[in-house]
């Protein structure tokens, strides 16, 4: 009896201790991976399994993985958390566990809650759902943009390793240089970047920032998708001497993501993974001729990673993925090709490129000609977008999968000017 006793007393003990070893390995493997994030452009398609696969695995694995999703920026949050949820713990995703983080313009006791605040300190990662990224920010922040309870909570997790993910405005949300809230290219080159529409369509943005995760970078997402090309570089000319502003940018195409590891350290990389791509943006040496009447820069450079590519963030360099080759000698065009409209972007059904990433990839694709051009559709005034590779930075990578549009192009060191024709 006493025998038996004891033998069931250590295996709990043994358990116990089991139990707190495999806590302690996930604490690690989290702490390993340094600030993360899995940053998605929208657009997340059910079968997207490699994104959630990912969000899932660096929240710890299947069956480990304990995440918060974070409904702040919907319209409807208990429709929001119920497709995460469901899509996070089927059974090719393999979440342990989700909880709710209601978080909301429309009820402040969500956001001060400590009982919540305590729940999410135990959580391994978070998933940011889609809407409108101003709501997070209205939402989470107490006045003077001081953290709530729960958003210290979920900061001070996220320090520990927690992964934290989102897409669309889950992902606009992050920055801690000014977030970019609304608009549209042409809109945006005509009337410039203001905090509120001052016109229909102009790029608008919040000074203050998103929830500060993410550092030195705007964050734009549906990116080529709906030709966010213009509107991206218009609000980081604009805003790059502000105090919260900064000179360069992401945008993240749909169903597509930026997997980041080790942010704010030298190590720190960001990988594309998902069927579109990302374009960086860098304004550090563009030059804005105000002698015009219309907005007019020059030397903005550009780079897009596609699937398995990796910007490093200390040099902000790009390292092609190892299945895409060089295209230079092997160019598969003899000229490059314009656009009529260059801010389409695509719609959701089709195979072609988007339109600013057609001409771009067409550049590098080309033996003869280094440089192109595309016009908007929008007139008064027409602008004309001058794109380039005639510098000693330019590279391009592809994988060819059969033709143009489904050729999988990458380049970095695409230097673009835009005027007004
Ligand atoms: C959301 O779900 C909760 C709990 O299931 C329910 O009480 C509430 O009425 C729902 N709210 C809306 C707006 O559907
Ligand atoms: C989440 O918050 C919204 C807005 O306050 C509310 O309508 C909804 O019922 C809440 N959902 C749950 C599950 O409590
Ligand atoms: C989408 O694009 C395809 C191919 O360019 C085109 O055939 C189709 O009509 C477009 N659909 C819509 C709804 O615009």
């Amino acid at each position: 009896m006493a025998q038996s006793r004891l033998g069931s007393l250590s295996l709990c003990l043994l358990l116990l201790l089991l139990g707190d070893v495999t806590r302690g390995d996930l604490a690690q493997q989290l702490r390993a991976q340094g600030r993360s994030m899995v940053l998605v452009g929208g657009g997340l398609e059910d079968d997207n399994l490699e994104v959630y696969n990912t969000i899932v695995s660096m929240a710890g694995g299947r069956g480990q993985a304990r995440i918060g999703i974070v409904t702040a920026s919907s319209a409807d949050p208990n429709d929001s958390y119920q497709f995460y949820r469901g899509l996070l713990l089927s059974d090719p995703v393999g979440a342990a566990s989700t909880l709710h983080i209601n978080v909301s313009i429309w009820d402040s006791t969500v956001a001060n809650d400590p009982a919540l605040a305590a729940q999410v300190r135990t959580l391994t990662g978070f998933f940011f759902s889609g809407g409108d990224q101003s709501r997070v920010t209205q939402a989470m922040f107490l006045a003077g943009r001081v953290d709530t309870p729960v958003l210290a909570a979920i900061r001070e997790t996220f320090l520990a390793g927690a992964v934290v993910a989102g897409s669309s405005a889950g992902t606009a949300c992050h920055p801690t240089p000014v977030m970019v809230t609304g608009g549209v290219s042409f809109a945006s080159l005509k009337y410039g970047a203001h905090p509120t529409e001052t016109h229909r369509d102009v790029v608008t943005y919040n000074p203050d920032g998103g929830l500060g995760f993410f550092d030195g970078y705007v964050i734009d997402t549906h990116f080529a998708n709906r030709g966010r090309e213009g509107r991206m570089i218009r609000l980081l000319s604009d805003t790059k001497n502000l105090p919260k502003g900064t000179a360069r940018g992401f945008g993240v195409d749909e169903n597509t993501a930026l997997v980041v590891t080790h942010l704010g350290t030298p190590q720190a990389v960001g990988s594309v993974i998902g069927t579109g791509g990302v374009t960086f943006f860098d304004l550090t040496s563009s030059f804005v001729d105000t002698s015009q009447r219309d907005f007019s820069i020059r030397d903005v450079y550009l780079a897009y990673l596609t699937h398995g590519d990796e910007y490093k963030f200390d040099s902000n360099d790009v390292s092609f993925a190892v299945n895409k080759m060089p295209i230079k000698g092997r160019e598969n065009y003899d000229r490059a090709l314009t656009s009529n409209d260059v801010f389409y972007g695509k719609n959701a059904s089709s195979t072609r490129k988007p339109e600013f990433v057609r001409v771009a990839a067409s550049i590098f694709d080309s033996r003869l000609d280094v440089a192109s051009y595309g016009v908007t559709y929008e007139r008064n005034p027409r602008f004309r977008v001058d794109m380039s590779k005639s510098n000693s930075h330019a590279a391009g990578f592809v994988k060819r999968n059969g033709d143009f549009h489904s050729d999988l192009h990458s380049y970095k060191g695409l230097y673009v000017a835009i005027h007004a024709e």
